[in-house]
């Protein structure tokens, strides 16, 4: 029998965080804030090269991580299409698009706010974002020439069905490339602090648990996924995390004096945020990986 990640979270829960309903709620109203992370609407972590990246500048760094995607995902130039699963605000399918000016995405959400305001910032451009589940989606087998999942997978676990689609659409020879946070071992095993942390994270962003990174690596193999490879680059990722305790108190703070009620979803962000940077501390436990495997 396959164990997958998310029976191996769950136990720590006696309630689920993570249903669609709560998802898409939680990105219904929580998805406006995210400007003020990022003006290109960028809902993931920087990647951050000292020397080469600003860390400084927010914007500049979760760009970096859209070129780090679009490195690993080896496309051409030809007419190509990739799926964006848990696309946000389609923020990576457009710096993907500028970059190849032949490329279509799709990309699929829970969340309405995001498919009607996403789809405005895609117009004139050969992309559109769809309501649909990530683990059962309409996308015909074997059809894109490479899979996209920035910090979304983790709102079902990394789990061994969410994988199995991602496997399902892509066709043979092309990739899916994931960056997300992920632990370093079993959640019964966490120390109090980063117990602490990964239930205030998961209840917060309304995520099932996150993937054990040594099961997600068994499972993309147990799939039929071959040349996985697994990067851990926390470090790299750090210096944007670390905008964190400055960014979302301000963002609060602005609200306040502009006189606007904070949303609860809002609320449940901003404590999530602090609660991954109180997991971004604890490097024995938890790590941000680039997962890249081949169908
Ligand atoms: C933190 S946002 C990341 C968005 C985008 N990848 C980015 O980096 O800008 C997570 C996204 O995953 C989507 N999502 C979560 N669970 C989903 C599911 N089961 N099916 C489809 N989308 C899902 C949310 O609607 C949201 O768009």
């Amino acid at each position: 029998m396959k164990t997958t990640t998310i029976q191996l979270d769950t136990h720590i829960f006696s309630d689920p965080n993570a249903s669609p309903e709560n998802i898409k709620t939680f990105y219904d109203e929580a998805t406006e804030d995210y400007n003020f992370w990022s003006k290109d609407f960028n809902m993931h972590f920087g990647y951050c090269t000292m020397g080469q990246t600003n860390p400084f500048l927010r914007d500049t760094m979760h760009n970096e991580m859209n070129r780090q995607v679009l490195l690993r995902l080896n496309l051409t130039q030809e007419k190509q299409i990739t799926a964006d699963l848990g696309c946000g605000m389609g923020g990576t399918m457009r710096y993907l698009m500028k970059h190849l000016p032949n490329l279509s995405t799709l990309g699929v959400t829970l969340s309405d706010f995001q498919v009607h305001e996403g789809n405005k910032l895609l117009k004139n451009t050969n992309g559109v974002i769809i309501k649909e589940n990530f683990t059962n989606t309409s996308i015909l087998s074997n059809t894109m020439d490479g899979a996209v999942a920035m910090e979304s997978f983790c709102h079902t676990g990394h789990s061994y069905q969410t994988l199995k689609e991602a496997h399902r659409i892509l066709k043979k020879g092309k990739r899916l490339v994931i960056t997300d946070a992920f632990l370093k071992k079993d959640p019964s095993q966490l120390c109090p602090g980063s117990g602490y942390g990964y239930k205030g994270l998961c209840k917060g962003w309304s995520l099932d648990g996150i993937g054990v990174i040594d099961q997600v690596q068994k499972d993309l193999h147990a799939i039929g996924f071959s040349k996985v490879t697994i990067e851990d680059v926390s470090l790299h990722v750090a210096p944007s995390v670390l905008h964190v305790p400055f960014a979302i108190p301000l963002f609060i703070i602005k609200q306040f004096l502009k006189g606007r009620k904070i949303k609860k979803q809002s609320w449940n962000n901003l404590k999530a945020s602090f609660y991954s940077l109180l997991c971004g501390l604890h490097m024995n436990d938890f790590g941000y990986y680039i997962i890249t495997a081949e169908k």
